[in-house]
């Protein structure tokens, strides 16, 4: 239908460079995008972290950056998530998890020919030593699903030595019930989403009532399984079922955690916490924030609008 339609020419402009250079140097840009990204700098996020964690939601951190393909690159993006977490313990935001890091992999290198896996692991492996040493934790996003496995092998590898190295299944993809079967072990931290990339027919659901079947599916799997489920989705009837059946398999509020994006359902994500349930914001920070922010408009058209207005606005 329309939307996904729309969807699928907002995912793929978001590929496109020559659009890309166009819109991310507009000036306008950065009134539009502050809503779903509190800043480009570190002072920026760390301000924003400190706000949810004073209104008794948690927070995990991703600074913006994906596909790099040099190596500066993708030591610049190690070198800001060292920075970052020295920063968050500084401000004792840390500890206990109350604000985390999320990681892609991609961003620390993965795609650099030769060796690039190898040294988006090396990079990945400082952020969670640090990361241990503040007190908190690192989970590692996903992306398309040519690196779905990549990004499974690596978490085996980091959470040998850093256990608490948490990752991410997309409910849209074919595999991800299985993967759920996988990690829904004593000590697995799983965030479960529906995913948001354009795949194709021959590994991922394509609509979307599909897509909330897996999730529920997924969803069961890991809330009877002995792991850490972390729910992200703003979708109410999963937000309602998550809560279900977590009651049924006798969880205590404690064992799982709710997660939404920046500015997406801000009232909900209080609500939630309020309640006594764990709420966590994935907040994004940093220059690069096209790719993200065209996910975010192919989630919702009336996003597209908003952003088109701020463009003529200006
Ligand atoms: P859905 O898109 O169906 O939205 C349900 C309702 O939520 C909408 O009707 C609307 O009310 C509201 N809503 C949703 N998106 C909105 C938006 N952009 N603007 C305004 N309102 C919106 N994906 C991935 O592939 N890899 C990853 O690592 C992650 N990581 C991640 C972390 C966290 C904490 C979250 C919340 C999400 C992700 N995602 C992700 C993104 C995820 O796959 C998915 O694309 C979005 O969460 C949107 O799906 P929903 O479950 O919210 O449902």
């Amino acid at each position: 239908d329309a939307s996904d339609l729309l969807r699928n020419s907002l995912l793929q402009l978001s590929k496109q460079e020559k659009i890309r250079d166009v819109i991310e140097k507009a000036p306008v840009s950065r009134s539009v995008v502050k809503r779903f990204v509190p800043g480009a700098d570190r002072a920026d996020v760390v301000g924003a972290a400190s706000e949810i964690a004073a209104s008794g939601r948690r927070s995990t951190i991703d600074y913006l950056g994906e596909d790099t393909t040099d190596l500066a690159q993708a030591r610049h993006t190690r070198d800001a998530y060292v920075s970052l977490l020295t920063a968050l313990r500084d401000e004792g935001l840390t500890e206990g998890g109350t604000v985390e890091v999320s990681l892609k992999l991609s961003a620390l290198g993965q795609a650099l020919p030769g060796d690039g896996n190898a040294i988006a692991l090396d990079h990945a492996r400082e952020i969670c030593e640090l990361a241990r040493q503040a007190g908190t934790t690192v989970t590692l996003d996903m992306e398309d699903h040519t690196t779905t496995d990549l990004t499974l092998d690596a978490l085996r590898e980091l959470r040998a030595d850093f256990p608490t190295v948490g990752a991410v299944l997309q409910a849209y993809l074919y595999r991800t019930e299985a993967d759920c079967r996988d990690l829904a072990h004593a000590g697995s931290r799983v965030r479960l989403c529906k995913g948001a990339y354009k795949e194709p027919e021959s590994v991922a659901f394509q609509s979307g009532a599909e897509v909330d079947k897996s999730y529920v599916r997924c969803l069961k799997i890991l809330m009877q399984g002995e792991g850490y489920p972390m729910v992200a989705s703003h979708d109410p009837r999963l937000i309602e079922i998550a809560g279900a059946l977590a009651g049924q398999a006798g969880r205590d509020p404690r064992s799982f955690e709710y997660q939404m994006l920046y500015g997406i359902r801000p009232e909900e994500q209080k609500r939630i916490a309020d309640r006594g349930d764990q709420m966590r914001v994935y907040i994004p920070y940093g220059q690069e924030w096209y790719g993200y922010l065209m996910r975010r408009m192919a989630e919702k058209p009336a996003n597209v609008m908003f952003f088109l207005r701020g463009v003529a606005t200006k």
